[in-house]
């Protein structure tokens, strides 16, 4: 019987290309932008410490050194604020620099989730690992991978995170049939990556987060490029039902999809409203937007 302690390291895809959100991600990695005063990628590594994973093994692609450096320490800046000091901004620095135990590995060239999960088969070694997709970034209390690290513990197999979307956006994610198993847990018995609205077996979206089992990396070893000629970790999950029994968690808690512009500002305007010093000022310049200020 696996124990959620089994689960050390936490997988974390950052090699896409980020096109929804340029060009703000043309210089800048996406996982790095900013939501209020952290980035993105930084919300995801808190979840899974919070979950009890300090291990993270992050896929990027291979001319990105910024990512991994932001939870490496920063001796020059940590000496500036020693010398100035600036002891909280110092515990800050130094608290992020402790937060996790971070290795890099590369995807040459972006050829898919599954794809990228596979890159980090070597670092993962031959334990279960968590998925963690820094975009979809989870306020919720207790921690939506801690509720799947349970469930992983008390059932013994693949635990994927679900969210229940309007039936006109199914073809956006990938989509899980199930039958419901205990509260909020469901066994999954079909996935099918961007189904044409019609035909989706549910409004069971898979989001980002997993839970799998080392047996995954030998199957998406052997999965062909799948929806929008990408190798499909979704393609790979189908297989390995066909193997052994895969369940499914409901999400608890607020999913914000920091992926695309929309989404971003929402987040942020989420994120804001928590901080006690923000949201006044957030309330504030809100309701000083009119209906006609226009962008640009
Ligand atoms: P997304 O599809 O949301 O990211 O992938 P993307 O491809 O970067 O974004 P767009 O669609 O072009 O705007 C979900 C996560 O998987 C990673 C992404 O970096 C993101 O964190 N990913 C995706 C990879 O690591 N490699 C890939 O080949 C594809």
């Amino acid at each position: 019987m696996p124990t959620s302690a089994a689960v050390r390291s936490v997988l974390i895809p950052a090699a896409g290309l980020g096109t929804r959100m340029l060009p703000a991600t043309k210089a800048i990695p996406k996982e790095l932008l900013t939501l209020v005063d952290r980035p993105i990628i930084q919300y995801g590594v808190e979840e899974a410490v919070r979950a009890g994973i300090r291990r993270v093994v992050l896929v990027t692609n291979p001319g990105n050194t910024l990512t991994a450096s932001h939870f490496a320490p920063a001796p020059a800046l940590e000496a500036a604020l020693n010398a100035s000091g600036k002891a909280d901004l110092l515990a800050d620095v130094r608290k992020l620099t402790d937060l996790a135990d971070v290795t890099t590995v590369h995807q040459p060239e972006p050829l898919g989730l599954g794809h990228a999960v596979l890159c980090g088969r070597d670092a993962v070694g031959n334990a279960p690992f968590a998925v963690l997709l820094p975009d979809d970034v989870i306020d919720a209390e207790p921690p939506a991978l801690g509720r799947m690290l349970d469930v992983f513990a008390e059932l013994d197999g693949p635990v994927l995170l679900v969210e229940r979307v309007p039936h006109a956006a199914v073809d956006r994610y990938g989509i899980i049939a199930a039958e419901p198993i205990g509260d909020g847990v469901f066994r999954v018995t079909d996935l099918v990556e961007k189904p044409p609205v019609p035909d989706a077996p549910s409004d069971l979206a898979i989001i980002g987060r997993y839970v799998l089992t080392p047996d995954v990396f030998d199957i998406l070893e052997a999965t062909e490029r799948g929806a929008g000629g990408e190798i499909q970790l979704t393609d790979g999950l189908r297989r390995l039902l066909q193997t052994r029994p895969i369940f499914a968690c409901a999400l608890h808690g607020t999913r914000l999809d920091a992926g695309n512009r929309s989404g971003f500002l929402r987040a942020t305007i989420h994120f804001a409203a928590r901080q006690p010093a923000l949201a006044a000022d957030l309330r504030e310049a809100l309701d000083s937007v009119t209906e006609t200020a226009t962008g640009g």
